[in-house]
């Protein structure tokens, strides 16, 4: 199947139109009357994820800065996807959603963390984030977290429970993937990780999955089972169409909720170098 047979609500450009943005101020400071409102809806949130801890909203570079950026064009992007994410979920039933791309580098955690942000802008206002991405976590990095323990740990049976962390300009939670040795497939489509997907849906309206491309690995099916479905980011001039069509055959039927067209522009004017490497291994 092709990007264009996707019916046109189920799509949507990031960047086509957007020339950039060098801001060092991602999002605005809450407001300390919100406060009592979200540790409200933390007392929701149960095991196996640990409370949220509030971390300093240190200056992040890169694309992750501007797609927190309220005031920069993207946002107004996501805004509008995360209308269109809204109408493809169920009303009545929380939402987990996979984000997921043919090939590796095509922006899933860009996506993911704009998409969070978004949502809770716009149509929600208990969102989390998931880095499932065990392999090459980059949640924690692109969001300035520091280096911690996260889901990898509590799926190696190494901690007490996920730890949740949530800067302070923001309003959406994030579960870091933390470190694991290996097992990642098994360990993602294991009983402890349904587990943790039923106690982000009791406590999130929205659970959004930063998940490894699904080309070179098969860790995003592992999950297929237990989410509403997947978005599939393509980053344009990036992947051959038949890689895309290979991957997008690999889901089950059905589970393809919409694709995300990201880079029609580049977000951010400084471009990466594409290098070719087995993915996870770098
Ligand atoms: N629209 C864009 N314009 C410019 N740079 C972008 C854009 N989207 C993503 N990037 C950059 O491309 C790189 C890959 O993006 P990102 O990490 O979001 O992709 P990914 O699909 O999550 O990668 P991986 O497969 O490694 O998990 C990052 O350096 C990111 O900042
Ligand atoms: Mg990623």
């Amino acid at each position: 199947m092709s990007a264009e047979e996707l019916p046109a609500p189920n799509r949507v450009g990031i960047g086509e139109r957007d020339p950039g943005s060098d801001s060092s101020h991602p999002g605005t400071p809450v407001d300390p009357a919100d406060r009592g409102a979200r540790e409200d809806r933390d007392r929701l949130i149960g095991a196996p994820f640990l409370p949220p801890q509030e971390v300093a909203a240190t200056p992040v570079s890169g694309t992750a800065s501007v797609v927190l950026d309220s005031r920069s064009q993207v946002s107004e992007h996501f805004r509008i996807l995360a209308t269109k994410v809204r109408m493809l979920v169920s009303f009545d039933r929380p939402a987990c959603i996979g984000v997921v791309s043919a090939s590796a580098r095509e922006g899933k955690t860009t996506v993911s963390i704009g998409l969070a942000h978004a949502l809770t802008r716009t149509v929600a206002t208990r969102v989390a984030l998931l880095d499932l991405d065990l392999r090459r976590p980059a949640l924690a990095h692109s969001l300035g977290l520091g280096k911690a323990e996260g889901i990898g740990e509590w799926l190696d049976n190494r901690s007490e429970g996920i730890p949740l962390r949530r800067r302070s300009d923001v309003d959406f939670v994030v579960a870091t993937a933390g470190e694991l040795i290996s097992g990642s497939y098994e360990l993602l489509g294991g009983r402890p990780m349904l587990r943790a997907l039923e106690a982000a849906r009791q406590a999130f309206e929205f659970t959004l999955l930063d998940l490894p491309p699904l080309g070179p690995v098969a860790d995003a099916l592992a999950v297929q089972d237990h989410i509403d479905g997947f978005l599939l980011v393509v980053r344009s001039r990036h992947c051959p169409a038949e890689a895309i069509q290979a991957a997008v055959s690999r889901l089950r039927v059905g589970m393809l909720l919409g694709i995300v067209f990201n880079d029609q522009r580049d977000i951010i004017p400084a471009y990466y170098n594409y290098a070719s490497r087995r993915y996870g291994k770098d």
